[in-house]
Parts: structure tokens; sequence; C-alpha cells
């Protein structure tokens, strides 16, 4: 029993408080009540000092993903945001192989850009039919001066002349292409107004090309009118659309200088620029040839050979003849 002293309110001096004494049982008892309450206290600091509230077994990886497939319609959204607009082929059928392989539709040129293209065609078209024009109605002296004035002339007209043969149902210089090759392989051949000098790199003979422009080193840069060919040096002299400018007796002349009596001259010509096939024949007959054939089997175009049968001299006093512009139609 233990005795504790307590004061006195009333201040009638103290007065002893009996308290019965803990049975020894009872005391472990609460003694390891509070060693239990201690150390539950401590788990909680120290938990709480990590921001945890309890302790928490360390994180997994996170799994990872399943792979996406795209679906036409995101792909085209992601294209679009990236500036590409194209437009779904309500055509297409949808693709048979694995769902995976989505088919997109073949992106198509964009309006812009096929606008720019049609552009650039027109202006080029109308560039070659004023070049064109200008030839057929100007003197080969001017035409020549025209060429080496403007430098890229000569290219833009060939060009268009390109895209313009394409458009034929045939090319006039093949089928010359293909009577050159029947001949005896020592013929010498002129090539009058050459071009792009197609007819000399496809036969074996000797070919003088001649153009008012030289687009190749094996090709003469010179006007027909006045070439630097020997007389006398040809079995064959070719004119093949290019019967262009208003002096053509001076082009025949020449021919006429340059070819061996009993020569070939082909022409071809577009059918429409004649006015009256007889009159031009009358013309080469005036410069020394004489008609073997008129071929007017091809459609749009009239074939003629001629023989040389007597030198008819530069200072002949001869009717100007030309025949009509060939006036290309716009694309
Ligand atoms: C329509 S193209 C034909 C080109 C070639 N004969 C062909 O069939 O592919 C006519 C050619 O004749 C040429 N030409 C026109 N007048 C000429 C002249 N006076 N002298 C030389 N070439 C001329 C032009 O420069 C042009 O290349």
């Amino acid at each position: 029993m233990k005795k504790f002293f307590v004061v006195n309110s009333w201040g009638k001096g103290e007065s002893p408080i009996q308290f019965a004494s803990v049975p020894k049982q009872q005391k472990a008892d609460i003694s390891a009540f509070k060693k239990a309450k201690k150390k539950k206290k401590n788990i909680k600091d120290s938990s709480t000092a990590s921001g945890q509230i309890f302790p928490r077994p360390p994180l997994a990886p996170p799994p990872s993903p399943p792979p996406i497939t795209e679906s036409p319609a995101l792909k085209q959204s992601k294209s679009i945001l990236r500036g590409r607009v194209t437009k779904p082929n309500k055509k297409s059928k949808p693709a048979k192989e694995s769902p995976n392989k989505i088919k997109m539709p073949t992106p198509k040129p964009t309006q812009s850009s096929s606008f720019e293209a049609k552009l650039k065609e027109n202006l080029m078209g109308g560039r070659f039919r004023f070049i064109n024009e200008q030839l057929y109605t100007m003197s080969s002296k001017s035409a020549n001066k025209l060429f080496r004035e403007d430098k890229s002339a000569f290219e833009a007209y060939h060009e268009g002349y390109r895209h313009q043969v394409q458009k034929w149902p045939m090319n006039p210089l093949n089928k010359i292409i293909k009577f050159i090759k029947k001949l005896p392989k020592d013929s010498v051949v002129g090539d009058f107004g050459c071009g792009e000098g197609k007819l000399g790199q496809s036969v074996p003979n000797k070919v003088f090309s001649i153009d008012l422009v030289a687009c190749r080193k094996d090709i003469i840069a010179s006007d027909m009118a006045n070439t630097p060919l020997d007389n006398e040096c040809l079995n064959v002299a070719v004119y093949c659309l290019s019967l262009m400018g208003t002096n053509l007796n001076d082009y025949l002349l020449e021919a006429n200088r340059c070819l061996k009596m009993g020569g070939i001259l082909l022409a071809a010509e577009i059918e429409s620029r004649f006015d009256d096939v007889r009159q031009f024949i009358k013309s080469l007959e005036n410069c020394g040839f004489s008609l073997i054939k008129k071929d007017a089997s091809v459609k749009l175009f009239l074939f003629f050979q001629f023989k040389k049968v007597r030198n008819v001299g530069k200072e002949a006093k001869l009717t100007p003849f030309s025949l009509k512009p060939c006036v290309y139609r716009k694309r």
C-alpha cells in the first residue's frame, strides 16, 4: 500500500488518500500494452517522414502499350495536318489482304500543282504558235535574224513542235526515213530544215543536216536559201515540213544547185497549206524539177517526189510563190 498526500483545499491539514496495490500480473499486462503502443508510434513516425502512409512494395515497370494500327482515316488526318491534302479514291476497292495492310489511295497532284502545269503548258504552247506563225510569214533572212536574236526561240519552237507531232497520226519524217533506207547506202542526202536532225541519226547514209540553228555538232547552221554545200554534191534533197517562209523559190533553186542531175527532191507538207497543188507542182517545174509521184495516202499530209531534170541558176527570174501558213490550234 502506498500513501499519497494531497493538499486539503479547505486548509484543515493533510489527509492521506490510500490506493489499493496493483496485482503483479496486472502490472505485467500494463507494461506489455505500453511497449506495444510505443512500437506502433515509432513505425508511424518513420513512414510519415518519407511521405507515405504505409510502406509500399517496389513498383513494377508499366506494361508496354499494345501496338497501334492506324486506320486510313487517322493516317489521312495526319497527312492533312502535315499540309498534304489527298482525296480518297472512291473507286478503289477495299484491300483483300490482311487487315493490317491498308492500301491508301495514290496521292493525286494537288489542284495548285496541276493548275501551274496547265498554265506553263499554255504559255509554252502560245510561244510555239507565235514563233511558228512568224516563220511562215517572214523571209528566211528575217527568220535567221529572229533565231540569232532570241537564243531560246529555237528550243521553245521545237519543244512545241515535238508536242504537236505526238498528236498526228504519224510523223511524216518517218515515211521519208523509210524511203531513204531503201536507197543505196552511198546516196548522199541533204536535209534542209532538219530541226533536231532525226533523219541524219536514223539512216546509214551521209546526211548534210541544215537548219537555222545547230542544236548538235553534226548540224550545219545555215539559211537553206544559201548553204555552204558544194554544187551537185547530193543525190537526195529533203524538205520535211520545212517549206516555211515567203521566198520558197530561193530554197528550191539552192536544191537545184546542190543536187546532181536526176537527183531526187522529197517534200512533205501539211495538206491544208495548199490552195492549189497544181500551182505548187508548176512552181517546182520552174525550178528545174519534174513530178514523179504525189502521195496523199496519209491523212493530213501530202508527199511529193520530184526529179531534177535541168539546171536553173539563181539569177532566173521566177514568179515568187509561197504556201499558206500552217497555224496550229490552241491545245
Ligand atoms: C517543222 S520543223 C521540221 C523539222 C524536221 N524537218 C522534222 O521533220 O522533224 C521546220 C524546220 O525548218 C527550219 N527552217 C525554216 N526555215 C529555214 C531556213 N530558211 N533555213 C533553214 N532551216 C529553216 C526551222 O528552223 C525548223 O527547224
